[in-house]
C-alpha cells in the first residue's frame, strides 16, 4: 500500500486543525510540515511555534521538511516542537554528516532532501546514516508546481542504490504528486508521497487522502 505524508503548506492555514483531522480519517502516515525561511527559498512559512501548538491537535507523525538555511543552528527547536522527522537539505549545510548526526542523537528520523539539480552522489558516503532520502521533483519554495519528468530516472537511480546496499532507507518524493501520475511514481521505487495542492485543494479532502492510500 503507497504511504502518503499530505503538505500541510496548502491547507487552510485559518483552520489548520480540521483540515488535519481530515487528512488522518483518511488514513494520512504522517503530516508534512514545509519549513522556509525566505532565504534558502523565495518563501516564508512557519516555524516551531506553530508546530508546536499543531503537535495537540493530531496523533500523525510529524515529518519537518527544513527548506532553510544552515538547519543545524534549529535542529533542537524542531525536536522540541514534537517533530518525528526532520529532512534537511544537502544543499543548506556545510558540514551534513554532522548535521545528520544531530538530529539522529535526539532520538529521531533523519532525512536528507536534494533539489532538482543535485547529483545522487552528493550523498553517497552518509547513506548508511540516514532513515530517509527526499527527492524534490519541483524546486522548493511553492506548491501546486509541475512534476519534473527527469526526477523519474534519479528515483530509479536511487532505488537501485538502496536495493544492492541492502539499506533501509525510505525514499521521499515531494513536488507536482498527484492522484494522476501517483502509480507511476511509485512505481519508479518511490515509498512515501508527499502531496499538498492535490489533497487539501480536493473537495473531499478525506476522500482524496484515502484514494492516495490505495493506490
Ligand atoms: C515545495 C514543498 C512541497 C509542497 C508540495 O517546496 O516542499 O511539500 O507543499 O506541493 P504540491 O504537492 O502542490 O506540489
Ligand atoms: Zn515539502
Amino acid at each position: 500500500m503507497a504511504k502518503i505524508a499530505p503538505s500541510l503548506l496548502s491547507a487552510d492555514f485559518a483552520n489548520l486543525k480540521e483540515d488535519i483531522e481530515k487528512v488522518e480519517n483518511g488514513g494520512a502516515d504522517y503530516l508534512h510540515l514545509d519549513v522556509m525561511d525566505g532565504i534558502y527559498v523565495p518563501n516564508i512559512t512557519f516555524g516551531p511555534p506553530v508546530i508546536k501548538s499543531l503537535r495537540k491537535v493530531t496523533k500523525l507523525p510529524f515529518d519537518v521538511h527544513l527548506m532553510i538555511d544552515r538547519p543545524e543552528r534549529y535542529i533542537k527547536d524542531f525536536v522540541d516542537a514534537g517533530a518525528d522527522l526532520i529532512t534537511v537539505h544537502e544543499e543548506a549545510t556545510i558540514h551534513l554528516h554532522r548535521t545528520i548526526q544531530e538530529i539522529k542523537s535526539y532520538g529521531v528520523m533523519a532525512g536528507v532532501s536534494l533539489n532538482p539539480a543535485t547529483p545522487l552522489e552528493n550523498i553517497e558516503y552518509i547513506l548508511d546514516d540516514i532513515d530517509l532520502v527526499l527527492i524534490m521533483t519541483v524546486n522548493p519554495g511553492f506548491g501546486g508546481q509541475s512534476f519534473i519528468e527527469a526526477m523519474k530516472d534519479k528515483i530509479r537511480k536511487l532505488r537501485q542504490i538502496i536495493d544492492n546496499k541492502g539499506l533501509d532507507i525510505i525514499i521521499q518524493v515531494d513536488g507536482g504528486v498527484k492522484l494522476g501520475n501517483a502509480r507511476e511514481i511509485l512505481d519508479c521505487g518511490a515509498d512515501l508521497l508527499v502531496a499538498g495542492s492535490d489533497i487539501f485543494g480536493a473537495e473531499d479532502v478525506e476522500k482524496r487522502t484515502k484514494e492516495f492510500k490505495e493506490l
